[in-house]
């Protein structure tokens, strides 16, 4: 039913309402509701879905209010960068090439033994975290479509500019090393792999941010904690897998997803701070919408429901899941301290109210699904990054 809301005309004028409509809470971790229809008009299509947003959202005033905070983002946030010097990089983890041949072969070889007896679920993860990684010139034209913080030349030294242009530089190395240590396995289809990115960055995303910094940044610091959370776990299972160093290429990937975390995390904080009620309602509106996965607009040019079947495998495996979701919520509230924020109005209270709330809906919602897909057959399909496979979803 909410699917059809997308192919019928949408109303003229956007209102909370209707968006609530579309945006219910759905059972999947990762998706709002009207995914699989996004993902089957992006692929008939070839187009992102041009859905009916609210642009601009944020008053002239509120974007005054960040350009007055940018002595405290250049001593509050910048610090949580690393100097480039003092990075790890992806050649740091990886066979060396200026060894003599039969050496780097070695290593090569060393590799693949490694990677060998890892489950073809376990790569369908993992190809689909370093496929979202690889969309990250996607990501970095989202933060730049944020009033008041975007980077106004290419090479601004706003500490807002200054931040999301280190932030791409530290978040590139991780879609180049996975993606090369993926190659070297041999086990995947570097192919269709490659053939997913390229549609996934021509598709873009629409996590529903309206060019507003407060839902940009609350987006971004759900989201890097998802992803600490699911290379935190792609590196367990390759530990467990037998292969200690791919662990650690996941591990060492998520500690800077957590530093990422934490300076978005500090940015909302802030903003509860001088303006708790604005704060509170950007932190209600993107829990509405749900926050999307970056890649939900996933294709590879075969199947529709690519973004949905991985988002199952991630789920199966415990990679990502729907108490993930819930718990990064959870943590969020307790971080954030938002049961205890004072000096809101009525408006904010509601949304304070809605909120603190919402976690233990979500697991309801969550355990009546899990009680549904037990009674469900055991599904499988074909990932085509595994060579046609057929893989098994629940
Ligand atoms: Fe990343
Ligand atoms: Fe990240």
């Amino acid at each position: 039913m909410q699917a059809s809301l997308f192919f019928t005309k949408p109303p003229s004028k956007w209102t909370p309402h209707h968006r609530s409509l579309t945006h219910n809470l759905s059972t999947s971790p990762f998706s709002i509701l009207p995914i699989r229809s996004q993902t089957i008009i992006a692929a008939v299509s070839a187009t992102s879905p041009q859905l009916l947003r609210h642009q601009h959202s944020l008053s002239p005033e509120k974007v005054e209010l960040f350009k007055s905070l940018e002595s405290w983002a250049a001593s509050n946030v910048l610090p949580l960068l690393k100097p480039v010097d003092q990075c790890w990089q992806p050649q740091h983890f990886l066979p060396d090439p200026t060894l003599p041949t039969l050496d780097f072969n070695d290593q090569v070889k060393a590799l693949r033994a490694r990677t060998a007896e890892l489950p073809d679920e376990y790569f369908v993860v993992l190809i689909g975290d370093m496929i979202t990684e690889e969309a990250l010139p996607t990501y970095e034209t989202m933060i730049n479509t944020l009033d008041g913080v975007r980077d106004e030349t290419g090479a601004s030294q706003s500490p807002w500019a200054m931040w999301t242009r280190a932030w791409t530089a530290e978040e590139n190395r991780h879609g180049d090393l996975l993606k090369t240590y993926l190659y070297l396995s041999g086990r995947v289809d570097m192919l269709m792999i490659e053939r997913t990115i390229q549609y996934l960055i021509k598709a873009g995303m629409d996590p529903g941010t309206e060019n507003n910094p407060y839902l940009g940044f609350v987006y971004t610091s759900f989201q890097e904690r998802a992803t600490f959370v699911s290379h935190g776990n792609t590196a367990r299972l390759a530990k467990e897998g037998g292969d200690p160093i791919l662990a650690r290429i996941c591990g060492t990937i998520a500690s800077d997803e957590k530093r990422h975390e934490n300076a978005y995390i500090r940015i909302v904080e802030k903003l509860l701070q001088v303006d708790p009620t604005g704060g509170m309602l950007a932190i209600a509106d993107m829990m509405r919408k749900k926050i999307t996965m970056p890649a939900h607009l996933m294709y590879d040019g075969q199947d529709p429901h690519l973004f949905e079947n991985f988002s199952a495998v991630a789920q199966r495996l415990g990679v990502y899941t729907a108490d993930d979701y819930a718990d990064i919520l959870e943590f969020l509230i307790e971080r954030w301290g938002l049961e205890k924020v004072e000096g809101l109005t009525g408006e904010g209270r509601d949304a304070q109210d809605f909120v603190c709330g919402l976690p233990p809906r979500i697991r309801k919602l969550q355990e009546r699904a899990d009680e549904r897909a037990k009674k469900m057959k055991p599904q499988s399909v074909k990932f085509s990054w595994m060579f046609n496979k057929e893989l098994r979803l629940r």
